[in-house]
């Protein structure tokens, strides 16, 4: 590939040595998870190895150097988006389930009323659609959708009809399932038009697309780390200091208090308030250098390099399976990410891709966790594949390969 070395990435991706059935592994399933260079897993060995201890709470010489690991990390993230207010405004949390969940029930429950609502769209990912259905169990909430049009882009038609009464647009930048990439830019700009608070789910381009927050200007962004290389068990839910200090606590306990009395408490300011018990020291340092290995690679090469992979995979699929593939996505040329969502006639996606684990390529079939999408395009699943910054043109050959064997031995 053209913008960066993918065959040096590789070398330093401890995963992609894996032979599997015979074959060396084809990882094409990135947007479930993405595989960790050496560099995140020795930087969290050492720390397990050397500066194990808990953050915040010491006095002694490895204690310290375990929070200013922590704390490190959040500054990492904070420069990496472009925050404003820098670490203040960036909380670890779980994954980025747990950051919708903290945005529902921390800033929903104190800021939404009977008759607010929320606009999100059909091509949200559960994490973006049930903690608002929960929510709406309690307070009379319309939960609105902007439609997903047979392009597989968001229809913008009624835009501003649709952003009437809005309290927050709360949207993907990427589809986990379509690979759209969504204007979340000018969409923000027309919401906080309509007085409408932004959020935006950066799972799937987070390790993907340059982002910064300051040109977006948005309002609160989540994602997962290990969907950027680093590891699992580690989120981010960012939002501007001056509303994080006006959401109350979502999980209580140790390390998110100012005080504890016999007769109740006082939450501590900050990111603080939500970080309840000891956090994820070691996933924080992993996350730290998922940060700098991607800032190694530059984010607008490694968008370039997942053009150039998209691309051509469309185009090679297009012509070598004259239609009988169909790519539930956008086409090569619209703004699209790395994400091949496949239907295939004639052969459910759960056998493609036991055909195709086969000759050792990985893919995920099945409703990639937004059912109402799929049920929109009246499919139950989809095989899909998605690559990483250590893809190749090769990983495509594999997986062409094995979807003719799938055709051939079940069409
Ligand atoms: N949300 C992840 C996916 O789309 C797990 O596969």
């Amino acid at each position: 590939m053209s913008y960066f070395n993918a065959v040096r990435v590789r070398e330093d991706i401890p995963a992609l040595t894996r032979i599997i059935n015979g074959r060396p592994i084809t990882y094409l399933d990135s947007g479930a998870s993405t595989l960790p260079p050496r560099s995140v897993i020795e930087a969290m060995d050492t720390y397990y190895r050397l500066r194990h201890a808990n953050v915040h709470r010491g006095v002694y010489q490895t204690a310290n150097e375990a929070t200013d690991a922590y704390e490190g990390a959040r500054e990492a993230v904070a420069q990496f988006l472009n925050a404003p207010g820098g670490a203040e405004g960036v909380v670890f949390t779980k994954n980025c389930t747990e950051s919708f969940n903290l945005l529902a029930k921390s800033w929903g429950v104190a800021n939404l009323r009977d008759g607010d609502v929320v606009l999100i769209s059909e091509m949200e990912h559960h994490a973006n659609i049930v903690p608002w259905f929960q929510l709406r169990e309690s307070v009379d909430l319309e939960v609105r959708f902007i439609p997903v049009d047979d392009n597989f882009e968001l229809d913008l038609t009624n835009i501003d009809e649709l952003l009437r009464g809005v309290k927050l647009l709360s949207l993907t930048a990427m589809s986990n399932v379509l690979g759209t990439i969504n204007p979340v830019k000018s969409l923000a700009r027309l919401a906080h038009e309509h007085g409408a608070l932004v959020a935006i789910d950066a799972s799937q381009s987070v390790g993907h697309l340059p982002i910064d927050l300051v040109d977006l200007d948005v309002d609160f962004m989540m994602f997962s780390g290990h969907k950027m290389l680093g590891p699992t068990g580690i989120g981010v839910f960012w939002t501007r200091p001056e509303i994080l200090n006006a959401m109350p606590p979502f999980l209580g306990g140790g390390g998110m208090i100012a005080d504890v009395r016999l007769d109740g408490y006082t939450p501590a300011t900050g990111f603080t308030r939500f970080e309840a018990g000891t956090p994820m020291i070691a996933e924080a340092v992993g996350l730290h250098a998922a940060v700098r290995y991607l800032e190694g690679l530059g984010m607008a090469n490694i968008e370039a390099h997942d053009r150039e992979l998209t691309v051509d995979a469309i185009s090679r699929l297009n012509d070598q399976f004259d239609g009988r593939v169909r790519i539930i996505g956008p086409a090569a040329h619209a703004e699209r990410g790395g994400v091949l969502s496949l239907d295939v006639e004639g052969v459910h996606p759960h056998d493609i891709a036991q055909v195709l684990d086969e000759i050792g390529v990985c893919v995920r079939p099945g409703h990639h966790c937004a059912k109402p999408l799929m049920k929109k395009f009246n499919l139950a699943a989809t095989a899909r594949a998605s690559y990483g910054p250590y893809s190749l043109p090769s990983d495509t050959d594999a997986l062409l390969e094995g979807l003719q064997r799938a055709i051939t031995f079940f069409g």
